[in-house]
């Protein structure tokens, strides 16, 4: 998911068919042919036209939808502050990239780890296009959660819905199963009652999903590329087409300070509904003192990361 060079994808929408962008350094552009002699074989109906450039000018150009999945991986040694240093220096140009180039109403969806500071940057250094519009990926914390419950309760992943990943994409990120609700063989059951098991649900399941994305870099010696791609699909369809009836997705948003008590001006995954392209928090979920303790500890990291990116951008 992450890498050091750039790379986007651009979708032209509202109609169904897309034109994807791709975007990469000058020294990536013959790789880049392989991807789009791949995309040709797919022989994908919806897909009209594949652009490969190593031009700003044409990568970000008038986009409905970004997909920012470069940034600096963090290299052994590296500090913290060093990775933030590097990615606030990627996403400023970015996002000053989409302020110049791209439509005012375009979507973008930041991947490139520490996603949501970067997403942040990214949309401080685009201030004509709504913060709104600006949106990281914890779906695929999202997914992971989903997923390591229906295998415990033995269901299809589907059964499984509203679960929450709150704040952070990073091991300090909350998966809360308080609200899911299970279909447990036909039969409607919260979350707590189809695994029946508190104790994996306030640990293992919950570190599980924490360091699922190291889990996979250790086995794969690289970082998730399919689980990313299909969470990526899976966050912008739900931008377009919206959440279905009753059923909550995690997104990582900007937070005005008046949502469960995580503070104003920081990317925080929450809750969302999603309908004619536009997200809201949905509020009102009751949240207990275990809960309570592990959004205020994924906010506190993010309001670090924050002030630390802060001062490289005002540098
Ligand atoms: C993931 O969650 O799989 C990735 O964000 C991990 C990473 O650092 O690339």
């Amino acid at each position: 998911m992450c890498s050091a060079r750039t790379s986007m994808l651009i979708v032209c929408l509202p109609c169904q068919p897309i034109i994807l962008v791709l975007l990469d350094i000058t020294p990536m552009l013959p790789v880049l042919d392989g991807v789009v002699m791949e995309l040709q074989d797919c022989a994908l109906p919806l897909l009209r036209e594949v652009i490969p450039t190593d031009k700003v000018e044409v990568g970000f150009k008038d986009l409905d939808a970004a997909i920012l999945v470069g940034s600096m991986p963090r290299k052994e040694g590296m500090e913290r502050k060093d990775l933030l240093n590097a990615n606030v220096a990627i996403f400023k140009t970015q996002g000053e990239a989409l302020e110049k180039y791209a439509k005012k109403t375009v979507k973008v969806l930041v991947v490139g780890n520490p996603a949501n500071t970067n997403c942040l940057i990214a949309s401080k250094s685009a201030p004509s296009i709504p913060k709104e519009n600006f949106s990281c990926l914890t779906r695929l914390d999202h997914n992971r959660a989903r997923s390591q419950v229906a295998m415990r309760v033995g269901v299809p992943s589907d059964s499984v819905k509203n679960v929450i990943i709150w704040g952070n994409h990073s091991s300090t990120q909350y998966p809360d199963v308080h609200h899911a609700i299970v279909n447990h063989h036909g039969k409607e059951m919260s979350g707590f009652d189809a695994v029946n098991d508190e104790s994996w649900l306030k640990g293992d399941f919950i570190t599980t999903v924490q360091q699922r994305g190291a889990a996979v870099i250790k086995a794969r010696k690289l970082s998730s590329a399919m689980s990313a791609a299909k969470a990526i699909c899976d966050h912008m369809r739900d931008i377009w087409f919206g959440t279905p009836d009753g059923e909550w997705v995690s997104m990582g948003v900007y937070s005005t300070g008046n949502s469960y008590g995580v503070p104003n001006d920081l990317m925080y995954s929450f809750p969302v509904m999603i309908k004619n392209k536009t997200w809201k928090v949905v509020d009102g979920l009751s949240i207990n003192d275990f809960s309570r303790g592990k959004m205020d500890a994924t906010a506190a990291e993010l309001v670090d990361e924050r002030d630390t990116a802060l001062t490289f951008l005002g540098a």
